[in-house]
C-alpha cells in the first residue's frame, strides 16, 4: 500500500490574491507529489510499507534521511492544505483562543511570536504552533521536513498551526520577502481546523 497525493479542498487560485495560483499549483502538484512519489520509492519492500505517516515520523530518527525529509515533506504539506481556506483569517474562537490568550497574553502576541520564528528560521523549513502533552501551546520552528511528529523533534507534540517557509512555498510572488508572505498567510489561516484540532 503506497502513499497517495492528497487533493487540494480547495482550487489552485481560491487563496489569491493572498497566495497566488502559480505557486499554489507548483507546489501542490510538483514538490507534495515528489515528497509523496519518494516516500513511497523509500519505504517500498521495507517493513514500513503499510504504516501510517504518524507512526513512521514517530519512528523517524532510525530511518534513513529519506524517509525522514520525505515521510515529512507528505505530512506537513498535507496538514499546510488543511490549514487555509479562502473564507479563512481573523482570530481563532473559543477553546483554541483562550488557550493562545493564556499563553501568549494575546492573540497579536501570538502572531508577533509565530511571524518571528517564521521569518528568521534560516534556510528552509516551517514554523509552528505546538500542542504539548500536558496540553499547553508553544510556538517552535523546525529546520528541512521536520517536524514536532518526529522522536527527535527539540519540541514534540501535536501541530496545530504549520507554515511552509521553504522558498518554492513564496519566492514567485514575494521573492526574497518573507516576512510579507508571512503576513498574508494570516489572511487565509483555517482557524476552524486549528481548533479541531487543537481540542481533538
Ligand atoms: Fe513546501
Amino acid at each position: 500500500m503506497s502513499f497517495e497525493l492528497p487533493k487540494l479542498p480547495y482550487a489552485y487560485d481560491a487563496l489569491e490574491p493572498h497566495i497566488d495560483a502559480r505557486t499554489m499549483e507548483i507546489h501542490h502538484s510538483k514538490h507534495h507529489a515528489g515528497y509523496t512519489n519518494n516516500l513511497n520509492a523509500a519505504i517500498a519492500n521495507t517493513d514500513l510499507d503499510g504504516k501510517c505517516i504518524g507512526e513512521i515520523l514517530a519512528g523517524v530518527s532510525k530511518q534513513s534521511s529519506a524517509i525522514r525529509n520525505n515521510g515529512g515533506g507528505y505530512y506537513n504539506h498535507d496538514l499546510f492544505w488543511k490549514l487555509m481556506s479562502p473564507d479563512g483569517g481573523g482570530k481563532p474562537s473559543g477553546e483554541l483562543q483562550k488557550a493562545i490568550n493564556d499563553t501568549f497574553g494575546s492573540f497579536e502576541q501570538f502572531k508577533e511570536k509565530f511571524s518571528k520564528a517564521a521569518a528568521t528560521r534560516f534556510g528552509s523549513g516551517w514554523a509552528w504552533l505546538v500542542k504539548l502533552s500536558d496540553g499547553s501551546l508553544k510556538v517552535c520552528s523546525t529546520p528541512n521536513q521536520d517536524n514536532p511528529l518526529m522522536d527527535d523533534a527539540e519540541v514534540k507534540g501535536t501541530p496545530i498551526l504549520g507554515l511552509d517557509v521553504w522558498e518554492h512555498a513564496y519566492y514567485l510572488k514575494f521573492q526574497n520577502r518573507r516576512p510579507d508572505y508571512i503576513s498574508e498567510f494570516f489572511e487565509v489561516v483555517n482557524w476552524e481546523e486549528a481548533s479541531r484540532r487543537f481540542q481533538d
